[in-house]
Parts: structure tokens; C-alpha cells; sequence
């Protein structure tokens, strides 16, 4: 970039946020310049096929299928990659810092497996990597965290990362309708992809606390280091039952400083039904950090989308464009801590709910209460809900004191093993408030 030259940009993919970016770099171009105080130039932008309609209007030269064309060209300062996926995009991106081009990204699943990588990589060429969209969509949380929060010592992160997911909650509990239901209607407003695998699975999510665990806790964390379980087992009446027992069921993405470690962990929680998180509905996100400065902080806002999307990859490119046009050293933002480790899943100390299908006979309680009590799983409450004379059985309800996982999860084998469950429903793990 020449000093009295704008700042180039070569996009990479003019999908749903793509198309976003380029709309706003075309089309504000004079409010973004002023803000930066030189224009904004999209030099470039690489698509897979140039013959697609779009809902932008990019004149038809930029566009290209030739990665080279950004990559090999120095007239590019600055590579917004939006094609999403792992590959090529890592390759790309690699090539980009390589090549010396400050990088704006909104990759989940590149920066959740790769990410501290990256960062190494722009650190030691002196460049600017920003991925403030690739969590919470229009949600600003990586700029906080790695900014405005710094000074604390984060102790806790609770997240609700997928919109999906919330969505098919907030109507399983609201609307009474079914897991099968809720997923087709997502699927029709666009909210779920035709394989939705990713999203019910926590796959996603998952992604996305990695990102935030690797800023907060300033750990190496990879997405395979975050426990996942997805919500493809819930049933309409788990949410019934929640609400009597004043919950609301929530797909949580959570991190914690547990004893000098880091627990993560993606699963369907129970959260009382009076905290900000069970009120998180429909296709929002919400994020809660706990810093031993800043105390209970939350961030709420619309998670995906094109605009909300377009808004966190403009100001990542916007405050990277303002640091080159006053010639500003790059800050390293993050050193991460090389003790810092996440700890296994089996060492988790929570309360749990469990709802089961017995045989309805006597007896049959104290089984199950003596495989709990040999563990050192104490029991807080037994609900019996519906009995099915048909069949002969009973659902029971149980709500545990704190336990260890590993403990809960060999008591519900030994149970399965009695002889006397028709069906292991439902564990589900409770967040206190
Ligand atoms: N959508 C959201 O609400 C949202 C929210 C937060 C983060 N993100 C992230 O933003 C990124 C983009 O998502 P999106 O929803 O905009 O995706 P998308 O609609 O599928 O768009 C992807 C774009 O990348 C291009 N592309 C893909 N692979 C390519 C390749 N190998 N070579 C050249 N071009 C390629 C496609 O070209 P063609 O158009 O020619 O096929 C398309 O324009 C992803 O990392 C996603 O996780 C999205």
C-alpha cells in the first residue's frame, strides 16, 4: 500500500456474507473512507463459479475462479476470506499471511483447528488476523475478550453459540411440537442446512468455544478438545418436566478455570428458568463471561445472518484498514499460557437429571437408588410421571445432588444392565444459576 493509495481488498467468497461485505464496501464506500481516512478498494473477489446470479451487483471484473489473482497480487492488502468450509480455506489463508496480506476471517472450523496456528503465523510476519464473525455472528465477543476484558482473569463462559439449535429449543419448549417438528421447520425458514449434522450434533458450537476458550483462558484449545453432545435426544416432555422443576433446557456451550485447568463442554443443560440464559429464544445467541474484574457480562444479539454477519467482518476490516492508514505497529494481541490444559470431562461435579422407563414393581427404586448410592450419587428428588399399563411400566424422574461424571455416567450403564429400564431416556446435565 503507497501512502497516499487506498487500502485493497480481495474478497474470497460472495455467499450470504459475502455478498454483505461487498454490498457495503460498494456501496458506503464514501462513509467507510471517510472513516478510514483513505477509501477501501474491493480489488478482487473469488467465487467458485462466475456465471451464478448474485444478489449483489460486483462488476463482472473483479470476479475471478483464480485464488492466484488475490494471493500472488500485490496490489491486495487485506484477504476477507468467506468461503467457509476447512479446504482450501486454511491453504488460502496460509498462502495469504505467507504472502504478507493482513487477513479478516469468519471461519469457525479453521480457526477452532487451526487457529493458534494462524496466530503464530501473523504474529511473526508482523500482520493483523481478525475473526470477530466467526462467533455470534453480529455479536461482538472476540474484540472484548481480547480487548476490553483483558485485565480479568475469565473464570467462566456460558454460551448459547447456535441458532439453530435455539431455535429447535425455544419451540420444543414454547410450542410443545417435536424434535423432528422443530428441525423441518428450521429447515423451511432457512435457519438449518438439509444436513443439519453440524448444528443438532454440537459440532458448531463446539467450533465456536474453542475460539472464545483459546482467548479467555488463553489455552491452545482444539475443537476435539471440547466435549460434545447434541440435542437429538431430547423429547417434548423432557421440556414439560424441566419447567415443573423450574428449568429451561438450553444447548450450552460452556467453559471454565476449574482448579488451574479448563473444562469445555457443549451439551443440552438445564438452567434455571429466572437467568438471562433460559430467556435467549428463537434463533438469538448470548454470550456470558465471568472476569474476576468485570463480575457477570453478557452479550446478546442476533448470531448469524448476512447483515449481522457483514457487520463483525466490515468492523474487523474497518479497524485493520484505520491501523494501515496511520502506519500503526501491529499489536500481538494473545500469549497464550503453555501450563494451561483442559481437563477430562470424567473430573465434571454437577447436578444431573435423569428420566428413565422401569418396570412398574416394587422394588424396583431401591435397585436403581442403590447402584446411585454405591457410586456416591445422591438423590435430591424421585418424581413418578406417566405409568403405562400397557406395557408395565413407569417414567421416573430423578434430580441427583452434585455428582461426579464419571461416577453418573457408570451408575446409568449399571441401571441399563438391571434388567428392569424399558428405556434409558434422557441425562441431562443442570447449570446453576
Ligand atoms: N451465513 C451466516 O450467517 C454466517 C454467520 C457467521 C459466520 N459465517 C461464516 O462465514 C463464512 C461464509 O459463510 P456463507 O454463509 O456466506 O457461505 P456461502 O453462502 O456458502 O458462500 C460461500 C462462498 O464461497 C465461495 N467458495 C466456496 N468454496 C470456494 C472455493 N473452493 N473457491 C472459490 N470460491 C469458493 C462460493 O462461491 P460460489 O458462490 O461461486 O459458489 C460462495 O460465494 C463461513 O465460514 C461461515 O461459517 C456465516
Amino acid at each position: 500500500m503507497k501512502a497516499d493509495e487506498g487500502i485493497s481488498v480481495g474478497l474470497m467468497g460472495l455467499g450470504v456474507v459475502g455478498s454483505g461485505v461487498a454490498r457495503t464496501l460498494l456501496q458506503k464506500a464514501g462513509a467507510l473512507a471517510r472513516l478510514v481516512g483513505r477509501p477501501l478498494v474491493l480489488r478482487r473477489v473469488l467465487v467458485r463459479d462466475l456465471h451464478k446470479p448474485r444478489t449483489v451487483e460486483v462488476p463482472r471484473a473483479l470476479l475471478t475462479t483464480n485464488p492466484e489473482e488475490l494471493l500472488a497480487n500485490d496490489d491486495v492488502d487485506v484477504v476477507v476470506e468467506l468461503m467457509g468450509g476447512e479446504h482450501p480455506a486454511l491453504e488460502y489463508l496460509q498462502r495469504a499471511l505467507a504472502a504478507g496480506k493482513h487477513v479478516v476471517t469468519a471461519n469457525k472450523e479453521v480457526l477452532a483447528k487451526h487457529g493458534a496456528v494462524l496466530l503464530d503465523q501473523a504474529s511473526a510476519k508482523g500482520l493483523h488476523l481478525r475473526f470477530e464473525a466467526s462467533v455470534g455472528g453480529g455479536i461482538p465477543i472476540i474484540g472484548p475478550l481480547t480487548r476490553d476484558l483483558l485485565g480479568n482473569e475469565i473464570s467462566s463462559i456460558r454460551a448459547i453459540i447456535n441458532g439453530t439449535t435455539n431455535y429447535i429449543l425455544t419451540r420444543m419448549a414454547r410450542d410443545k411440537v417435536d424434535y423432528a417438528t422443530a428441525l423441518r421447520e428450521a429447515q423451511g425458514l432457512g435457519y438449518a442446512e438439509a444436513d443439519p449434522t453440524n448444528d443438532v450434533e454440537g459440532i458448531d458450537a463446539a467450533y465456536k468455544l474453542a475460539i472464545l476458550a483459546t482467548l479467555a483462558f488463553r489455552t491452545r484449545v482444539h475443537a476435539t478438545d471440547v466435549y460434545r453432545e447434541g440435542i437429538t435426544r431430547l423429547e417434548a416432555k423432557d421440556f414439560r418436566y424441566a419447567h415443573e422443576l423450574g428449568y429451561q433446557i438450553k444447548l450450552l456451550a460452556i467453559g471454565r478455570q476449574v482448579n488451574g485447568a479448563v473444562q469445555l463442554r457443549v451439551h443440552p443443560a438445564m438452567v434455571p428458568l429466572e437467568t438471562s440464559l433460559a430467556k435467549v429464544d428463537g434463533a438469538y445467541n448470548a454470550v456470558e463471561v465471568e472476569g474476576d474484574l468485570a463480575g457477570k457480562v453478557m452479550f446478546h444479539g442476533l448470531g448469524a445472518g448476512a447483515l449481522p454477519t457483514t457487520s463483525a467482518v466490515v468492523g474487523d476490516l474497518l479497524e485493520i484498514a484505520r491501523l494501515l492508514a496511520a502506519n500503526a505497529p501491529v499489536v500481538q494481541r494473545l500469549a497464550l499460557d503453555p501450563d494451561s490444559h483442559v481437563c477430562p470431562m470424567d473430573d465434571l461435579v454437577t447436578q444431573y437429571y435423569m428420566r428413565l422407563n422401569v418396570a412398574d414393581r416394587s422394588g424396583v427404586l431401591a435397585q436403581i437408588g442403590r447402584i446411585l448410592g454405591d457410586l456416591d450419587i445422591s438423590i435430591a428428588s424421585v418424581i413418578q410421571k406417566d405409568a403405562d399399563r400397557r406395557t408395565g411400566t413407569a417414567e421416573l424422574v430423578i434430580m441427583t445432588h452434585p455428582g461426579r461424571e464419571a461416577a453418573v455416567q457408570e451408575a446409568w450403564r449399571q441401571v441399563a444392565r438391571l434388567g428392569v429400564t424399558d428405556r434409558l431416556n434422557t441425562l441431562i446435565r443442570v447449570e446453576a444459576a
